[in-house]
């Protein structure tokens, strides 16, 4: 029961309501360990990645519990309690809760956190720039520990933009003595979600959004509600499966203000998207597509979570295209998987040469990661015959109920 088995063929009709987005919820839910008190974090998917990270709060003595989709964080029990390997180990965004707890108790050790397998993602520059910030850190085989007497400011210039490290950073220095920098900070819309959360905390934070952030030290923060955004690889990922599946969706809640590079790549690859106050219509139906080119980056430019889905997109429409991905070195694991399904995709360096081939046909694939997995998913849409993609747990780590979701639109599609 850990696959999904895919009928391909049909069209995609109707609406789908875009759940909340991972990469916000993640860092907001470590970041209420800054705060003594219940915060509500509403919004809040229910996918895997937050669930393992209410049991690592939970390990750290905080109540936690759901309610529909806010998640309700009482923070007054926390004690120093070790975090669950198992937890940390599949998880990256575990890393999160070190800034956070250096700032709260002054001492963590926990095991190097895991995540999807698609690059070196070392944490060196998590634990330097901590380091500038007054934080004495052992590196052990397994496991690290982390201690600090009292968090300092400090300027922080960075060697490329990182967003879980800019994340680390922004929750280590809120409660810091005196200012602290943060150069080249990352822009991404769950950077800025995360800073929007800790300022109506009471954080003094500056140039959220923006390359350089100036955050000054506040001596506590308040227990706050708070509404996390909606997820923009989701939304990207039901508009790529309505490019490969063909039809028309809505895609209610879809935050359109942040998915500007991502809708004009659509666009150019050859779907009609109209934004509306309240979401976005996707007409994928065959198009004339200008351009099948794509480069990966920080926000704003393409982001690399889009990438693999944007990749399906390419191999289910039969044309060349060519994508190029410049934020993780080993985003191409999906490559073998849709050749199996008849397509004709060639890397070279960092860069994936999509050649045209004819419709993609069923086959067993394997998911070996988050986004990739999904993006087999939505390839075999389009596919001829019965495709299976396995490891559903991957995909199950970001995106709430897509057999679900895919089925309400017409797609064929069920668990295996
Ligand atoms: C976050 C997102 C992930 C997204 C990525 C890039 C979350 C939970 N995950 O991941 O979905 O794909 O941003 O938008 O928000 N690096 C180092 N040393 C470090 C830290 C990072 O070399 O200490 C490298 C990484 O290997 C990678 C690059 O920096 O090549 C960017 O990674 P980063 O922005 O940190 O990604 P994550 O925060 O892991």
């Amino acid at each position: 029961m850990d696959a999904i088995r895919i009928y391909g063929g049909n069209c995609l009709e109707g609406q789908t309501t875009v759940q909340g987005s991972k990469n916000a919820s993640l860092p907001i839910l470590a970041a209420t360990l800054l705060i003594n008190g219940v915060c509500e974090i509403e919004n809040c998917p229910d996918i895997s990645d937050v669930y393992h990270m209410q049991r690592l709060l939970t390990s750290l003595g905080c109540r936690v519990e759901r309610k529909g989709t806010c998640v309700c964080v009482n923070t007054c029990c926390l004690s120093m309690c070790d975090m669950p390997a198992d937890s940390v180990c599949v998880m990256r965004s575990s890393i999160m809760l070190l800034g956070a707890l250096l700032a709260r108790t002054g001492r963590v050790c926990m095991e190097y956190p895991g995540g999807c397998v698609i690059g070196a993602r070392p944490i060196d520059l998590h634990l330097k720039s901590l380091r500038k910030m007054g934080v004495v850190i052992e590196e052990k085989e397994t496991e690290f520990c982390a201690e600090t007497s009292r968090l300092k400011g400090a300027a922080i210039k960075l060697p490329f933009v990182s967003v879980g490290v800019t994340e680390n950073l922004i929750l280590a220095a809120v409660l810091a003595e005196g200012v602290t920098v943060i150069e080249p900070a990352a822009r991404e819309p769950e950077i800025q979600a995360l800073c929007g959360f800790l300022q109506e905390a009471g954080a003094q934070i500056e140039g959220s959004g923006t390359g350089r952030l100036v955050i000054h030290g506040v001596k506590a923060l308040k227990p706050v509600k708070y509404r996390v955004p909606a997820d923009r690889i989701v939304a990207g990922t039901y508009l790529c499966a309505c490019m490969c599946a063909g039809g028309r969706i809505f895609l209610k809640d879809a935050p359109v203000c942040h998915m500007e590079s991502i809708l004009s790549h659509a666009v150019r690859m050859g779907a009609a998207v109209t934004c509306e106050p309240d979401g976005i219509l996707v007409d994928g139906r065959d198009h004339e597509s200008t351009c099948n080119r794509l480069t990966t980056g920080c926000y704003p430019m393409f982001p690399t979570d889009m990438q693999s889905p944007a990749m399906a997109v390419m191999a289910a429409s039969g044309r060349k295209g060519c994508i190029e991905e410049t934020v993780f070195e080993n985003r191409f694991r999906i490559v073998g998987e849709l050749n199996k399904m008849g397509a004709n995709i060639m890397v070279r360096g960092n860069t994936a040469y999509v050649n045209g081939s004819g419709r993609l046909c069923g086959a067993i694939v394997q998911a070996q990661e988050l986004r990739g997995g999904a993006a087999l998913v939505i390839a075999a849409l389009s596919a001829e015959g019965t495709s299976i993609v396995t490891n559903r747990h991957y995909i199950d780590r970001g995106y709430e109920d897509i057999v679900l979701n895919l089925r309400r639109l017409g797609a064929d599609v069920e668990l295996a």
